[in-house]
């Protein structure tokens, strides 16, 4: 299955959520849905504009069910206000905010006990692929991330190399389909039920400008767009290049 996603992070788009979801909503569909992730308080306000082919997603969510947490939202609250999907593990989570892995092991536990799609994101600095230490570092997160009890529900996975993210800096169709291969293997290992459905996406400075070679050489099943998802046109041209001829 395939999937692009925007991720707003904690902006929105310049020309208001309704004019944003409208354009999407009146797009031409192909196979792969658009999952729109807003700041949470926006999540009902997408969720009402979804529909078809765009459905809502959110950006994290938390590693409980209830309780004393101030400040997280849990996975069963994202499903009742209609996100289907959630982010976990963003780079900006682990470097800013210091999530570990064991944190986000229990917030992917929670998105598959909860019913709700993880989008488990994974990616190494420039020392690590400097280093050669790629497949290695990805295997590693992997292992930490998974759930092999949770048998139900899909997975999939976001490759977002730290070095791309919101820099201009962009890998390439090759890199990432020798990425993709590696992210598979680790799957295999570690997460074996997983290793043939979960879909992989890569981000990290996706565009419309570059998307074509990603597309057509990284052997990824869709995107995960920061910054470009911003604005409608931009995101949509980027839809448009995953149309199967
Ligand atoms: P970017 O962000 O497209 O702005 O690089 C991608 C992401 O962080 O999800």
């Amino acid at each position: 299955m395939n999937y692009l996603v925007a991720n707003w992070k904690m902006n929105l788009p310049p020309e208001g959520i309704d004019a944003y979801m409208e354009k999407l909503r009146a797009s031409r569909a192909h196979a792969a849905p658009m999952i729109v992730a807003p700041p949470a308080p926006y999540i009902r306000d997408v969720v009402t504009r979804a529909g078809g082919h765009v459905v809502a997603g959110a950006q994290n969510c938390g590693d409980q069910k209830s309780g004393a947490f101030t400040g997280e939202v849990s996975a069963a609250m994202l499903k009742d206000c209609g996100a289907k999907y959630v982010i976990i593990g963003h780079s900006e989570r682990r470097n800013v905010y210091h999530e570990n892995d064991a944190l986000i092991a229990r917030r992917m536990a929670m998105a598959l006990e909860s019913g709700i799609t993880p989008v488990l994101c994974i990616g190494e600095d420039l020392r690590e692929r400097e280093a050669g230490h790629v497949a290695r570092f990805l295997a590693d997160q992997i292992k930490a991330a998974a759930s092999p009890a949770l048998e139900s529900g899909e997975v999939v996975i976001a490759y977002e190399p730290i070095w791309a993210i919101g820099t201009g800096r962009n890998a390439s169709g090759t890199m990432c389909a020798e990425t993709v291969g590696d992210i598979r293997e680790a799957l295999l290992r570690f997460w074996p039920a997983r290793q043939a459905t979960a879909a992989i996406l890569y981000g990290g400075s996706v565009t419309a400008d570059n998307v074509g070679d990603l597309w057509s050489n990284g052997r990824m099943n869709g995107f995960l767009v920061g910054g470009a998802s911003l604005d409608s046109s931009k995101f949509l041209a980027i839809y448009d290049t995953m149309r199967p001829a």
